[in-house]
């Protein structure tokens, strides 16, 4: 029997690298095939270097390392957007010979109960449209298509997504 995940705060320096590590890592082993070596570059970069990510957290952005066998094997990023009264799933990144286990899962009701201790009614995430075991895992998980969006991220790249989003029953007062 697997021991429980645990899904913690990234709160210090010490997180930040880990964190910019499994994204390096994950990455370029997922990525390339998706939308090519250079775009992989840029976005990590740009992104996921520490100092991307310590921005990205002072600016409101939150990153919690998922954490199985006291090895950090992935890593969530989110935001509250209290007036759209959701929360953004900006990343979800597990390693690869990890997959398959819940993790994700896990992560997944870890947010939702994040929601609704803020009082939050959905999550919405956006997922690349030719990442299809990623939307699949997404569907899986509760999440239907709500749209697609086209993102220009500078460096003559753009972002091709579906944007998919999920209820949290219980996550706003009023329903
Ligand atoms: C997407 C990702 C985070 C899923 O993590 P995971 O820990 O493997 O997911 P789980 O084990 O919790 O699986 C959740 C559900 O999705 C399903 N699933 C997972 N991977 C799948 C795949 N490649 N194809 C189809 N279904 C899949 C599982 O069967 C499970 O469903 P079930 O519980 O009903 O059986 C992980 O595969 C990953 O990091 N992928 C590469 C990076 C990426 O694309 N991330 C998303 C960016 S938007």
């Amino acid at each position: 029997v697997n021991a429980a995940p645990t899904i913690q705060p990234v709160r210090d320096a010490r997180g930040i690298a880990m964190v910019a590590r499994l994204a390096d890592e994950i990455w370029r082993e997922h990525y390339p095939p998706i939308i090519g070596t250079s775009q992989v570059n840029y976005m990590l970069e740009r992104f996921q270097s520490e100092e991307a990510i310590a921005a990205q957290m002072a600016a409101g952005c939150r990153y919690f390392l998922i954490v199985h066998r006291a090895r950090p094997v992935g890593y969530v990023a989110c935001e509250p957007e209290s007036e759209a009264g959701r929360l953004f799933l900006s990343k979800l990144y597990v390693r690869r010979d990890e997959r398959r286990r819940g993790l994700a899962r896990a992560a997944l009701g870890f947010l939702e109960a994040l929601c609704r201790r803020e009082g939050l009614g959905r999550i919405a995430l956006t997922v690349n449209r030719h990442n299809a075991g990623s939307i699949r895992t997404y569907e899986q998980l509760g999440f239907h298509r709500a749209g697609t969006q086209v993102k220009d991220i500078g460096g003559g790249f753009a972002m091709d997504d579906y944007v998919m989003e999920k209820e949290v029953p219980g996550g706003t007062e009023t329903g």
